[in-house]
């Protein structure tokens, strides 16, 4: 081999050594870091609650676990709160919500700690929640999520153990990149709660309800695959009125695709959308949220 042809292999060989070299070191970093942060205690106190067994309470309640904040539907905790499906996305891991009925975790929680991990996404251990979306509708008032926890400590104990969850080093990484939010408490301003303003069919009132959107269809609310996920996972679609997203749709092609599960186009939604808990949105909520995807800038799909 001629000198020179020599020397650009042999540097080659050092790039693409140094190349894993400085993947594997930060791939390591991140791990550390992700570690360190899920390990972190916070310092949020355990607020006051006050339970009511009022039937308008139960109901209130019923519906927001239902859909605003649905922990009662099967990819959550499950419609007996026993425990969920478990979500399985490839290299991001294997996701089950536990039990929270009064046969599980739920009788270990007080109702104050139950307040916490809700508004602040903090675990009865001072730890952060993952997986568990708290940033997404943290925004619900006291008395709001007082229904919930009433509603909760209403159901029947369920004996039934946790499923799985295990997060992968892609999803590790990703998490850190803030690609994908898993580790929850760190993406939440403790001394700061915004919270919404009263229920109304505005689009200042559906930027709330949105959050919950933007953990699938992406910050910008217009698609596109998920990071990390296996191709063989649902799209989320553009959510902008743009001519790729819902350009051209009536609040009644909305409201059709989210109560029913077929969209505009004809197309049956994956189950992974879950308009199982959309469709119980009730009037205001639903004309808020359109008030809200209507007023956005049109964005090409898939910008995330
Ligand atoms: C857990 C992930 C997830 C969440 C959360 C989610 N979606 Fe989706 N959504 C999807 C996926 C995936 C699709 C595409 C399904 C398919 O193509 O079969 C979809 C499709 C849709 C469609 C159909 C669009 C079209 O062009 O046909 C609408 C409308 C929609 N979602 C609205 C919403 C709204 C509004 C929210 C929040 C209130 C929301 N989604 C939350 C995953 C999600």
């Amino acid at each position: 081999m001629k000198p020179l042809a020599k020397k650009i292999l042999v540097s080659i060989g050092s790039i693409s050594g140094a190349v894993i070299v400085g993947g594997a070191a930060f791939v390591g970093l991140q791990l550390r870091a992700f570690a360190a942060s899920t390990d972190k205690v916070y310092d949020v106190p355990v607020p006051h609650v006050t339970r009511s067994s009022d039937p308008p309470v139960l109901a209130r309640g019923k519906h927001i676990a239902e859909s605003l904040a649905p922990c009662a539907v099967s990819a959550c905790h499950g419609p007996d709160l026993g425990g969920g499906d478990t979500v399985e996305i490839g290299p991001l891991g294997k996701f089950t919500a536990p039990n929270i009925s009064a046969g599980g975790l739920g009788a270990t929680y007080s109702d104050g700690e139950l307040m916490r991990l809700l508004r602040h996404g903090i675990k009865r251990d001072g730890r952060s929640v993952r997986f568990m979306p708290s940033h997404e509708f943290n925004w619900l008032s006291d008395d709001d999520f007082a229904a919930v926890i009433s509603y909760v400590r209403s159901l029947p104990p369920v004996q039934k153990s946790n499923g799985p969850l295990e997060i992968g080093v892609l999803g590790k990484v990703l998490d850190r990149r803030d690609m994908i939010p898993l580790d929850i408490a760190r993406r939440i301003d403790h001394g700061k709660i915004e919270l919404a303003p009263p229920a109304s069919p505005t689009a200042a009132y559906g930027a709330f309800i949105a959050r919950e959107c933007t953990g699938c269809h992406g910050k910008t609310l217009s698609g596109g695959p998920i990071p990390g996920a296996p191709p063989d996972l649902p799209v989320p679609l553009n959510l902008t009125p743009h001519a790729s997203g819902l350009n051209g749709w009536s609040f009644d092609d909305f409201r059709h695709t989210l109560t029913t599960g077929t969209s505009k186009s004809g197309k049956k939604l994956a189950a992974m959308m879950p308009f199982a808990a959309y469709a119980k949105l009730d009037d205001t909520e639903m004309h808020a949220l359109w008030a809200y995807l209507s007023s956005l800038p049109p964005r090409p799909f898939g910008g995330r």
